[in-house]
């Protein structure tokens, strides 16, 4: 499966998939990497691995869904089987997910339903929670509430500060993406098998 991994920041997670590939763990192909920050490290980290870079402002279009047609139209282009959001800090659309239904993936910093949205490891801190987590699913229309993959709960220590509990977070996170993508690879083509079966 064609891959395309879409980043804005410091891009560790893509880093674990980069990893995860090279070491065959997970049998896939990173085919590009789309970023909206031209000063996101994990340029860094494609120019490094020799992963073609999408790097588009979405600020150049006069639309949220001429973005995305756009987008969408260069992820066809190069034959992309999925999308695997990884710190994308963009909001996709309906638009966007309807052309790549059940075909978007996207890993959270908390035990989902519990602390959606962007700040989820400070708002777990300021709740005072126990514990959070990490959460894996598939990108629906509604935000951070999509069919949950794979998730994992992490403890929340008495002394932790946003910074500790974001790095055992991304312990969890690292481990996890590329597991959770290798199941749902199987899943997909498990399904287009059968559906090939149904059709004879
Ligand atoms: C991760 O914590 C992920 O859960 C969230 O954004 C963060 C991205 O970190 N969606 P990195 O860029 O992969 O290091």
């Amino acid at each position: 499966m064609n891959l395309a991994v879409f980043c804005s920041g410091f891009g560790s997670n893509f880093q674990a998939l980069i990893d995860a590939v090279r070491a065959k763990r997970l049998r896939a192909s990173i085919a590009l990497m789309v970023c909206d920050d031209p000063k996101a490290y994990a340029l860094k980290r494609a120019r490094k691995h020799h992963i073609p870079v999408v790097l588009i402002n979405p600020r150049l279009f006069k639309t949220r869904e001429a973005y995305e047609r756009t987008l969408v139209s260069i992820l066809k282009g190069q034959n992309v089987d999925l999308v695997v959001l990884a710190g994308f800090m963009r909001i996709l659309s309906t638009h966007f997910v309807r052309a790549y239904r059940n075909r978007i993936v996207n890993i959270h910093p908390s035990y989902l339903p519990a602390f959606k949205g962007s700040h989820a490891i400070r708002d777990a801190l300021a709740a005072g929670a126990l514990e959070t987590g990490v959460s894996v699913h598939v990108v629906t229309a509604a935000v951070d509430s999509g069919p949950i993959l794979l998730q994992e709960k992490v403890k929340i220590r008495k002394n932790d500060t946003p910074k500790s509990l974001e790095a055992r977070i991304h312990r969890v996170e690292h481990r996890l993406y590329p597991l959770a993508i290798k199941r749902y690879m199987k899943k997909l083509s498990d399904v287009v098998l059968s559906r090939r079966g149904t059709n004879g």
